[in-house]
């Protein structure tokens, strides 16, 4: 049964019936308008979405974007913790995501109660989360870093200072080896970053052997160390612009690949196939639950929206904070 809003209501999901009369992409530029709303998407979501969007970045972008927008909501087209985070930041406005079971793996492998004790049993260390856990693990976190400033945070610890890195191992032991820091590493991972097939990267360079492999930090060491360039989504698409070689293996969330062709349109980008039999995609599932449909309906009933705790995003907001102030 439709309701006016040309919605049909499926196990308590609102999803808009396929063949509705709404031109989607006008009525969001209207209702943006009108509600005052900015919209912030990662490059991971669907490239229909990047392309209505008023901003688009990597986590560090967006992050920065966040906290300097004077727009009175936002509308995060991306994950969870990327919301909670504009949320943080920016307490007063509305941050409402197109769908709340949009989540991250990696995230969900640092839980804050097993954070904490990983914690209590590392006394006297410097704690530096990466940006993809929940507020309660930023507020034991003593700062926050993203793919693209990891190195930097890691190096602005004074040299005798012990070091908590969490959750992502890959990023961990990949900024531990580039700063020759050691650090207690908490073992969590993305599921999608994880899952690299670096048999299916040696086959795709053999086809094509003048590529260049480029990869994404929280990509395992044995990707890593066959790439020619490691970074994060802005540093992939940067490194793809300005160097010379024509081909790209690129080991990251294939959706980077939309703006890559935007912004470089001659270079030919081969998405790095996965290990999983069954969907070599290597694509991350809860980026992909964004769409233009639920984007609509979440901008028309400013649903469902971003709440942190005050006592949380008061503690989160200062390793946050800490970081921009280093970026
Ligand atoms: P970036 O900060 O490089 O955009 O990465 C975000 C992310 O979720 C990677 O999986
Ligand atoms: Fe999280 Fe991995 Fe998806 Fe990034 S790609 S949002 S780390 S699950």
């Amino acid at each position: 049964m439709l309701n006016k809003f040309n919605e049909i209501k499926e196990n308590g999901f609102i999803k808009i019936k396929e063949n509705s009369k709404i031109d989607f992409i006008k009525e969001i530029a209207r209702m943006k308008k009108e509600k005052n709303a900015v919209i912030l998407a990662h490059y991971y979501v669907d490239g229909s979405i990047q392309d209505i969007a008023d901003f688009v970045g990597d986590s560090l972008a967006l992050s920065q974007k966040a906290a300097s927008t004077d727009a009175d909501m936002i509308v995060f087209v991306g994950v969870h913790f990327m919301a909670e985070t504009a949320k943080i930041l920016s307490p007063n406005k509305k941050v409402i995501l197109p769908d709340l079971n949009a989540g991250c793996s990696l995230a969900d492998s640092c839980p804050d109660d097993k954070f904490e004790q990983f914690i209590k049993l590392h006394p006297d260390h410097t704690v530096i989360s990466y940006v993809n856990t929940t507020a309660k693990v930023k507020a034991l976190t003593d700062i926050v870093c993203t793919s693209s400033n990891a190195k930097k945070i890691v190096n602005s610890v004074p040299k005798g200072k012990k070091i908590i890195f969490g959750p992502d191992r890959n990023l961990g032991n990949y900024v531990s080896r580039m700063t020759g820091r050691e650090m207690v590493i908490w073992d969590g991972a993305c599921h999608v970053h994880n899952e690299f097939s670096l048999e299916g990267i040696l086959e795709q360079k053999k086809q094509n052997p003048d590529a260049k492999i480029i990869a994404h930090p929280e990509c395992p060491k044995q990707i890593v160390l066959v790439a020619d360039y490691v970074g994060s989504t802005s540093g992939l698409i940067n490194y793809v612009i300005e160097d010379d070689a024509k081909t790209f293996i690129v080991a990251t969330e294939p959706g980077v690949i939309h703006e890559m062709k935007k912004v470089a349109p001659t270079k030919f980008l081969i998405p790095a196939p996965g290990d999983d039999a069954e969907c070599a995609c290597s694509e991350c599932e809860f980026m992909k639950l964004n769409s233009i449909e639920k984007l609509y309906s979440c901008l028309f009933h400013e649903l469902p929206e971003i709440k942190v705790d005050k006592e949380i995003r008061e503690k989160a907001y200062k390793p946050i904070k800490a970081m921009l102030d280093l970026s």
